[in-house]
């Protein structure tokens, strides 16, 4: 469907307002996701383990002119999954989007990972989904809104 000038700009103004959590948002796809939304006037908790990480992707996103806050912490340790949750209730009163892209890769072969490692994997990659997807969903209930978007690999489909 082509969207006209015009209609962009409605689309656009829908945006206005509205509060994401991006996890994993300190660098690279995240990061770009996150400054994304805020130029649209999403306002935006950025997670990252690295607090200094989160923090600079504020920087970036305030210094455009958007409104971010750091919501630094491990997102598949249960205990930050709930402190970020709060934080974002304090902040901006809920939450309308989530985006799950924190996520960590093993480079190595089969023989040579370890169950550590591998459930290491397993706990950032899909743990962390399961538990802010349920935090957000039972915000998102309520208000009868809401957005979710899992980053996923194409390593997934083999
Ligand atoms: N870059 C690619 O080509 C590519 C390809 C396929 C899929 N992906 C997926 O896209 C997502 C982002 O990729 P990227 O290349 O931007 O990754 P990246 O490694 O550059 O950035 C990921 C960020 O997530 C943070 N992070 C890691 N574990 C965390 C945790 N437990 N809690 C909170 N933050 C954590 C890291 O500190 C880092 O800042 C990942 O889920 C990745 O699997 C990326």
């Amino acid at each position: 469907m082509h969207i006209t000038g015009l209609d962009e700009e409605r689309h656009d103004q829908r945006w206005e307002g509205q509060r994401a959590l991006v996890t994993g948002s300190g660098q690279g796809i995240g990061q770009a996701a996150a400054q994304l939304l805020a130029s649209k006037g999403v306002r935006v908790a950025v997670n990252d383990i690295v607090p200094e990480r989160a923090e600079a992707t504020v920087g970036l996103i305030t210094q455009a002119g958007g409104e971010a806050f750091a919501a630094p912490g491990d997102i598949s340790n249960p205990s930050t999954v709930e402190r970020v949750f709060q934080q974002l209730d304090e902040h901006y009163g809920g939450i309308d989007i989530l985006v799950n892209n924190a996520g960590i890769i093993i480079k190595d072969t089969l023989d040579n990972t370890d169950l550590e490692r591998w459930n290491r994997i397993l706990a950032v990659n899909l743990t962390a989904d399961f538990l802010t997807i349920k935090q957000a969903v039972r915000r998102m209930r309520t208000q009868h809104y809401g957005r979710i978007v899992n980053v996923s690999s194409i390593a997934a489909k083999h």
